[in-house]
């Protein structure tokens, strides 16, 4: 098997049993559309692929907010199939550096490999998927779908967005209406566009149904 296949195996066991938004097919959606940008992109494959398969093997909101223990467990495990030290400190640094709450700080790293993971990434959280997933964590925390006297807060601190417990719809001002604008590769902000203009329907449809208007 080559690095990719064992990586595959080893993400597919270790995210048995994870909850819907982070699931085995959460680490699919994103390493497909990590390829499909890519072949548009100058970029080491492999890295990207291995990024992609390995962004989300531990999450630090279940781990007291150990942001460490994501990379640590991929460099482990890309050690023990013996992937290149450069190779394995990138992929390291892809996922250190990938998630939303990470870009709300300082970035300190960049790559084009980490664009494409990270486009890829930010894709799964809008269009179709990405309702669908925001739903499903608003039930995960027992949100309300929609409350019209709670207003969304924008331009909300690392510390606020995670403490927050609006209703699930707020989130689509707060963060998945925003993700078009902070795409990096071409192909992304293409497939951004047409996910951003399918959320924006359904927003439309949402308000219609919730007054009886449609
Ligand atoms: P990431 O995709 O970077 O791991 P998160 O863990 O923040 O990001 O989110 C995982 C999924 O849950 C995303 O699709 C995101 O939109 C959704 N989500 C996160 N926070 C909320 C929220 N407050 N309300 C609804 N959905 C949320
Ligand atoms: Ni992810």
């Amino acid at each position: 098997m080559n690095s990719i296949q064992q990586t595959e195996a080893f993400v597919r066991r270790s995210l048995e049993g994870a909850e819907g938004g982070h699931d085995w097919w959460h680490i699919y959606r994103v390493w497909r559309t990590a390829k499909t940008i890519a072949t548009q992109e100058k970029v080491d494959l492999e890295v990207v692929e291995l990024a992609a398969l390995l962004h989300d093997i531990a999450d630090s909101k279940f781990h007291n907010g150990d942001e460490e223990i994501g990379p640590r467990i991929a460099g482990e495990f890309l050690e023990s199939i013996e992937l290149d030290r450069s190779k394995i400190f990138h992929v390291q640094q892809i996922i250190r550096y990938m998630s939303y709450k990470a870009s709300l700080g300082d970035v300190q790293f960049t790559s084009k490999e980490l664009d494409v993971v990270q486009d890829a990434d930010r894709l799964d959280a809008i269009g179709a998927i990405g309702i669908a997933r925001a739903f499903s964590y608003g039930g995960f925390k027992q949100r309300e779908f929609y409350n019209p006297s709670i207003p969304p807060r924008l331009g909300m601190s690392k510390e606020e967005y995670k403490s927050s417990t609006a209703p699930t719809i707020n989130h689509f001002y707060e963060k998945l209406l925003l993700l078009k604008d902070k795409m990096n590769t071409v192909t992304g902000k293409e497939l951004a566009q047409q996910r951003h203009q399918f959320i924006e329907q359904y927003l439309q449809q949402f308000y219609a149904e919730w007054e009886g208007r449609a």
